[in-house]
């Protein structure tokens, strides 16, 4: 099978999870069954000796998301890192879709990862803002698009991101600026048939033209030569931190790549950032009450937690507040001991509620303070075409 042919649904009379980039639905209560999505997608998961390996090379601990199984599978990291110790290095690529102004916590994971392996591995990083992608999809002009895009990129910068190092592009500007953008996607669109995305995507014959093209302008940016300004001609292996709904787009690459001879891209996954109502429901910028935005004040941040946040008294794994708190408490030995105290039935839910706000509450308050240092010029510095130090 081909990698274009892994992960279609099969014909197994189970019930299947449903993952792809604009649908996710779990068939149990429990949530998306990620190992099972492993064997599915025919990705790895991210297992001990990988982890091991990561933390030999950088002499340091990995980031809690990959030590805790938030980022839980990938494809080819190994051969990426052993390509690194030879002294190949590598470059990211992540990117985001703006549709709303305000961005949600969950949002951020891949931002923070992806920060994580910068500075861990001294790399250069693309961030793909893919204002088409959301003016096609959802009830978005041209105009607005862009705007979001500024708008969600200060979010992103807000999180320390260095600016020799990062360039952020909106696909609705980069188009015009930079040709070998369009080459590229060109190069993948000769290369994938009508019937090939349809079976990754699911589109049909009623779907707006624009969306059976785009995923060779989200893979474009996985091939180094996008960046003519960056990497010269020198053909570099990237590494894509992303959501797991977001492989498909990268599978297709995974196919096309070597022949436009180029290396496949690694990629590290994340699992899905947990909705307040639980895990079998979904976050969404239009219900307010579905998520904690990076806009919230402290108030609301407490309300959401105290009357939306579903709880699972004595049964950490089905907790809202303290899944929260597996992504955003760092303290190691502080999460243990509260989810000894929790599943032992020691701490009560309204005690695991106000533990999250205490976390969650200054986290916001400083995102919000760095985000306002964020002005026109500083987007525009990491907007503009140019060299990274790499
Ligand atoms: N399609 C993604 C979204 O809707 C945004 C995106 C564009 C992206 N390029 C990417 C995400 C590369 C991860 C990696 O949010």
């Amino acid at each position: 099978m081909t990698e274009v042919e892994l992960g279609k649904e099969s014909n197994t009379e189970e019930k299947e999870d449903i993952v792809t980039p604009w649908d996710v639905e779990s068939a149990n209560e429990t949530g998306v069954d990620y190992e099972k999505l492993i064997k599915r997608f025919g990705s790895s998961r991210v297992d001990d000796a990988l982890i091991e390996k990561l933390e030999k090379i950088i002499k340091k601990p990995v980031h809690h998301f990959i030590k805790r199984g938030i980022f839980f599978s990938h494809r080819d990291l190994h051969g990426l890192l052993n390509a690194y110790e030879q002294g190949k290095p590598f470059y990211l690529y992540t990117g985001r879709g703006p549709s709303s102004e305000s961005m949600h916590l969950g949002h951020l994971v891949a931002f923070i990862i992806t920060k994580w392996f910068q500075e861990a591995f001294n790399v250069p990083l693309v961030v793909q803002m893919s204002d088409d992608e959301k003016v096609i999809w959802k009830d978005l002009t041209v105009e607005e698009g862009i705007r979001l895009t500024v708008e969600n990129a200060r979010d992103i910068i807000a999180l320390g991101f260095d600016p020799e190092k990062t360039f952020i592009f909106s696909n609705l500007c980069f188009m015009g600026q930079c040709p070998e953008f369009y080459k590229n996607i060109v190069r993948i669109e000769k290369c994938v048939t009508y019937n090939q995305v349809k079976g990754i995507f699911g589109f049909s014959e009623a779907d707006k033209l624009g969306k059976v093209g785009f995923p060779a302008v989200e893979a474009a940016p996985a091939l180094s030569s996008t960046f003519p300004f960056i990497f010269g001609d020198k053909k570099r292996q990237v590494l894509i931190p992303c959501g797991i709904d977001q492989d498909p787009y990268f599978r297709m690459l995974r196919d096309v790549a070597p022949r436009l001879g180029y290396p496949k891209p690694a990629l590290i996954h994340s699992a899905f950032f947990p909705a307040l109502q639980g895990a079998k429901s979904k976050m969404s910028a239009s219900d307010f009450n579905s998520a904690i935005f990076l806009t919230d004040t402290a108030d609301e941040i407490s309300m959401k937690l105290n009357e939306h946040a579903f709880s699972s008294e004595g049964n950490c794994d089905a907790d809202v507040p303290y899944s929260l708190l597996t992504f955003f408490m760092e303290d190691d030995k502080e999460l243990e001991r509260i989810r000894n105290a929790y599943n032992s039935g020691q701490m009560s839910s309204a005690e695991m509620r106000k533990l999250a706000i205490d976390c969650l509450q200054p986290f916001i308050a400083q995102h919000q303070e760095k985000r306002k240092l964020v002005t026109d010029e500083v987007v525009q510095q990491f907007m503009t075409v140019r060299k990274l130090k790499c």
